[in-house]
């Protein structure tokens, strides 16, 4: 199978998380795009979703979803959303879309996180996929030096050769050469930070379920 058709069946998958008659929230990127797809068919049973980027939100438009603010809504039942990287204990580093710190406010909306990747993205240790940092521009010098002091190298994410802006107006900082063996301690160190916005690394709003694309079908790992 290729990577592409790994994505649709676990984008597919995730429709038995989606609960009827309740708002789903939904994160971003290319496996998430393969559930909105999925979702897009049985949208009658359901009053619409919250998005974690801009990008999302006009694909669920235009498959006809409805979008709520993440205000109009209270806690969601669940969140579908891909990731960079998976751990066996669902920490992951997410961030590759640029949408991380959306996505991590909707996680945090929801109860259950359901991850949905294919079975490139499992890994034993965090850090090999560089880690998005979403950073308020004056401070991104700062914490590019603060990454070198634990090992990191910080670039800035560009676009048509000037930095990147996200959905919030900010820049990224993609960060390599980090091995993360503690990722709740990493994501609290980072988070302190002043000028982080968002780490990409996703300790405190875990995934509850994995559902992984193999070869040989869907793993579901929990
Ligand atoms: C978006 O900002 C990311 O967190 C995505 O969830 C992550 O990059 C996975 O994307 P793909 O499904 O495209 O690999």
């Amino acid at each position: 199978m290729t990577q592409d058709e790994l994505k649709a069946l676990v984008g597919q998958a995730a429709l038995q998380y989606v609960v009827p008659g309740e708002v789903v929230g939904v994160g971003t990127g290319s496996t998430v795009n393969k559930f909105i797809e999925a979702l897009a068919t049985v949208k009658d049973r359901l009053p619409g979703a919250v998005s974690s980027s801009e990008a999302s939100t006009q694909r669920l438009r235009a498959l006809g979803i409805r979008v709520f603010d993440a205000n109009e809504v209270g806690e969601l039942s669940v969140y579908i959303d891909g990731a960079d990287e998976i751990d066996g204990r669902g920490h992951m580093v997410k961030g590759g879309g640029a949408a991380l710190t959306r996505e991590k406010i909707v996680a945090a909306q929801s109860r259950r996180f359901v991850c949905i990747a294919d079975e490139s993205k499992r890994v034993e240790v965090l850090g090999r996929f560089p880690v998005p940092v979403e950073v308020i521009p004056m401070a991104s010098a700062r914490i590019t030096r603060q990454f070198a002091a634990i090992g990191g190298t910080a670039r800035a994410r560009l676009k048509d050769g000037a930095p990147l802006l996200t959905d919030n107006g900010q820049h990224l900082l993609d960060v390599s050469g980090l091995a993360i063996a503690d990722p709740m301690a990493f994501e609290t160190e980072v988070n302190q930070w002043p000028g982080v916005v968002t780490v990409g690394v996703f300790a405190h709003q875990k995934a509850a379920v994995c559902l992984l694309g193999t070869s040989g079908g869907v793993r579901t790992l929990t």
